[in-house]
């Protein structure tokens, strides 16, 4: 009679701040035993082989069967995007469900439930995507949600269908702060880009290169500086999401600096892409559009900055797949012009296998970091640890074993999403997760999957420690109240 369900043995154990040789035992989809050597036996036994083991993956930021604010569906749906997901050492998710104007935020849940609970391999959360705070949704909808678990929240400062304005904002951080949910915003401003866009594309600039001039670099500085001035003003945390400048990226290490939590993300585009390669013939160079846009060398050297000196705490996919084609990224085909083109890039599966090679192999970043980059961070903010993000007594038997020496070069074939290209074509890769356990299941090995659709469970998240305002609003209420006002949360 076995011990335990699963045994991994001769195994590099590394999290966020530690490394054991030795063995993982795991029963009930759990791990019950972390030694140098357990003496009882699995059902299942895997020699490590002296190779790392890693928590499996969380991507807090990724966009899965979800209709973008022109009504584009992802090319991905929770099967694909999930399966994706678990080939690159993800074993969590926390993609968006996106309220789009005029619905019932309760519906959005329900629907996106409907679409993930068939289909999900691994295991998943859900953001909220708000764009209509309504009476409605303010006074009874956002409030039982986040009780019932989804306790984060996006929301945009451009886009004409999806954005809120500053008032909006207030009201959905001073929320946030009375309620225990984080709020993650899209910080670029809207008029400028919209002003830099209509003046592009009545000179006839409409090739996707000009989407980096439309989305400038001080367009993502101000609205950065903006938010978490909001943030300020009613002492409510708040994550900036996909970072990709210097500017910005500076405003936020000032912030922290003051003692603010406001916490940053970037993404493996803003590391391995640059402006540039949008230059390319025709709109082909939609393809690796998304916004922000990739900036520069420079820009990705303040990046590998901020990922090395704890100023990102999260590194996450931002996967927003679109297929190259009008029912994806190029909705009007070769006449469309860089206004028109569906934001976004793929990056479920080369998410960590990208920081893995360029940031460990090269020496930008720890082994220790890259686990807190990739897994355990994303689990305390958005309320998941520990039951996800590490590997620990107690902790759901999620991990991946690393063969560090394998060399890939990628190519979109080898991958598992629905995308049908991926923009880091060509890249050598040094590391990659070879078997991938989820909730105790081997879902990875060999290069085949071994999970049934619908297996992926959902995660109703906890109210995060990074939701707690610091206790300290602005000089302005705190006079309000002393002139006796109503609390305004
Ligand atoms: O271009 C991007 N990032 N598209 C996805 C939506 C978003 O803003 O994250
Ligand atoms: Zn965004
Ligand atoms: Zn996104």
């Amino acid at each position: 009679m076995a011990d335990y369900d699963l045994v991994i043995r001769n195994a590099k154990v590394v999290t966020e701040d530690r490394q054991l040789d030795g063995d993982i035992a795991v029963k009930d989809g759990q791990v019950v035993a972390l030694e140098p050597a357990i003496a009882g036996k699995g059902r299942r036994e895997i020699d490590a082989g002296g190779k790392f083991v890693l928590p499996g993956g969380v991507d807090s930021h990724c966009h899965i069967e979800q209709k973008s604010g022109f009504g584009i569906m992802c090319a991905d749906d929770f099967y694909t995007g999930t399966v994706s997901a678990a080939f690159g050492g993800t074993t969590t998710v926390i993609p968006f469900a996106a309220q789009h104007r005029g619905m019932s935020l309760r519906q959005v849940v329900k629907d996106y439930h409907e679409a993930a609970t068939p289909k999900a391999v691994i295991d998943y959360a859900f953001h909220l995507i708000v764009t209509d705070p309504s009476p409605q949704v303010l006074g009874q909808e956002l409030p039982a949600l986040i009780k019932d678990g989804y306790t984060s929240f996006k929301i945009y400062m451009t886009y004409d269908a999806m954005k809120v304005s500053d008032y909006q904002m207030l009201d959905i951080l001073a929320l946030a702060r009375r309620d225990g949910a984080l709020v993650m915003v899209h910080a670029e401003s809207h008029d400028m880009i919209n002003w830099l866009a209509h003046h592009l594309v009545d000179q006839g600039h409409v090739a996707p290169k000009f989407h980096a001039i439309a989305h400038a670099r001080i367009a993502e500085a101000e609205a950065t500086n903006r938010a978490i001035s909001l943030a300020r003003l009613v002492d409510a945390p708040l994550l900036l999401v996909h970072m990709s400048e210097i500017e910005a990226i500076e405003t936020l290490r000032q912030a922290q600096e003051k003692g603010l939590k406001i916490f940053g993300e970037t993404c493996p585009q803003y590391i391995a892409l640059t402006a540039d390669d949008m230059d390319k013939p025709g709109v082909e160079g939609a393809m690796w559009c998304c916004s922000p846009p990739p900036r520069d060398s420079e820009a990705q050297e303040a990046v590998w900055a901020a990922l090395k000196d704890g100023t990102f705490q999260t590194f996450s996919s931002d996967h927003a797949p679109y297929q190259f084609n009008a029912g994806g990224k190029i909705p009007k085909g070769d006449k469309t012009t860089f206004k028109e083109m569906a934001n976004g890039v793929p990056g479920l599966e080369v998410r960590m296998p990208l920081l893995f090679s360029e940031g460990v192999q090269k020496g930008r970043i720890t082994l220790q970091q890259f686990v807190a980059l990739t897994a355990t961070n994303h689990a305390r903010l958005y309320g998941l640890y520990p039951r996800k993000g590490t590997i620990a007594v107690g902790s759901d038997a999620d991990f991946a074993i690393w063969d560090a020496d394998k060399e890939v070069t990628l190519d979109w074939k080898m991958l598992h999403d629905n995308v049908g290209y991926t923009p880091y074509a060509g890249r050598q890769i040094k590391g990659w997760p070879i078997t991938v356990v989820s909730r105790g299941r081997v879902v990875v090995e060999g290069g085949k999957l071994n999970a049934q659709r619908g297996s992926g469970q959902f995660l109703p998240c906890a109210s995060p420690d990074s939701s707690k305002p610091l206790g300290q609003t602005s000089p302005e209420l705190q006079a309000m109240s002393r002139f006796g006002a109503k609390p305004l949360f």
